[in-house]
């Protein structure tokens, strides 16, 4: 099988990458490294380029048959997403849909698409199923959400069959830290703790501690990164086999506040981790959990990576081996 990997230099790319390849499959990775690594990409093919190019794709999927497009792709920060949504619907709607235009163009049958758990906004009820409403309360998971609908009406008027994932928090790390999470600026609370534990910057602010939650600080719902790789592969095959198009909420069903957190961390680590206790960030959800009923039913998933000790251990020994 043969695969183009769009964003497979970046967190979830490069890992969903090294996982396609393990099962055998034909990666392409498509990255721009605006955010992604080339050392992300190990020895797998690397074109360097942007997704929404359309004479680069046109060349690409003219010179090799491909099977499916996995797309990861995006600009995925929220706060910024505020700030400049300009650059958010450009790149994560228009860029996608000039990817899908080529797809279509050649015959391709099959999308994997990186979706997020912001496209569900404020929970209306816990956990967040896949048919909880969709009411985004920023740029970053509108845009999250018109992709998904794009996919829906690609499918009824060209048959392109897709398979979306919404994301809570991806966290964790390859488990022989030959790859990991590596953010410009860093803003995601797992290595932010594990950083400021090793003095690698400043005590934590914890954003918040008059949410309505046991300690009173943010609960979310972390799910391991190879976890979320070994959904991909399953759900590209769901599709491929049922030629149908489905959407799965990815996460452990478990939630644990920031405190907790950082009481893990200081577990796992054996370190102290310095912090203070701050003001709520705007736009944060008191709780995020996901239900992943759906895609332990409909796919076999097993989030076996995903407890908080693995991620936290992963994330632990990625940050004191880390190589880019
Ligand atoms: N947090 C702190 N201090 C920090 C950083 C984070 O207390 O320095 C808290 C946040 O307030 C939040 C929790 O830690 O309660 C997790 O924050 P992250 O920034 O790691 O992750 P988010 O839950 O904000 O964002 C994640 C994804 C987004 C996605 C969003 C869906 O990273 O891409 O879930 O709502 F859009």
């Amino acid at each position: 099988m043969n695969v183009l990997i769009t964003g497979g230099a970046g967190y979830i790319g490069s890992h969903c990458s090294r996982y396609f390849r393990a099962q055998g499959v034909d990666v392409t990775i498509l990255d721009d490294l605006s955010e992604g690594h080339r050392e992300a990409v190990g020895d797998a093919r690397l074109v360097v380029g942007d997704c929404g190019d359309g004479e680069l794709l046109s060349r690409l999927f003219a010179e090799k048959t491909y099977d499916a497009v996995v797309h990861f792709a995006a600009f995925t920060s929220v706060g910024e997403s505020v700030a400049e949504p300009r650059k958010y619907f450009h790149n994560n709607v228009e860029n996608m849909l000039t990817l899908m235009n080529a797809a279509v163009d050649h015959g391709v049958g099959y999308f994997v698409f990186s979706s997020s758990a912001a496209v569900f906004g404020e929970p209306a009820e816990l956990p967040i199923r896949e048919d909880h409403p969709q009411r985004p309360i920023n740029p970053y998971g509108e845009t999250k959400m018109i992709g998904e609908r794009m996919l829906a009406d690609y499918e009824r008027a060209y048959g392109l069959h897709s398979c979306s994932f919404r994301y809570f928090n991806a966290a964790g790390d390859a488990e022989d830290s030959a790859i990991g999470e590596s953010h410009q600026p860093e803003t995601h609370l797992i290595p932010l703790v594990i950083q400021a534990a090793l003095g690698k910057r400043p005590p934590l602010t914890v954003f918040g501690t008059d949410y309505d939650t046991r300690d009173g600080s943010c609960i979310r719902d972390y799910v391991h990164v190879e976890d979320l790789a070994s959904a991909h592969y399953l759900g590209l095959r769901y599709i491929m086999e049922h030629g149908t198009s489905e959407q799965f909420n990815l996460g452990s069903e478990t939630g644990f506040t920031v405190l907790e957190i950082i009481q893990a961390v200081e577990k796992v680590t054996g370190l102290p981790v310095p912090y203070s206790l701050g003001a709520r960030r705007a736009g944060d959800p008191a709780v995020l959990v996901a239900g992943n009923a759906k895609a332990k039913d409909l796919l076999g998933w097993d989030p076996k990576k995903s407890d908080l000790e693995t991620i936290l251990r992963d994330a632990y020994h990625w940050e004191l081996k880390r190589t880019y």
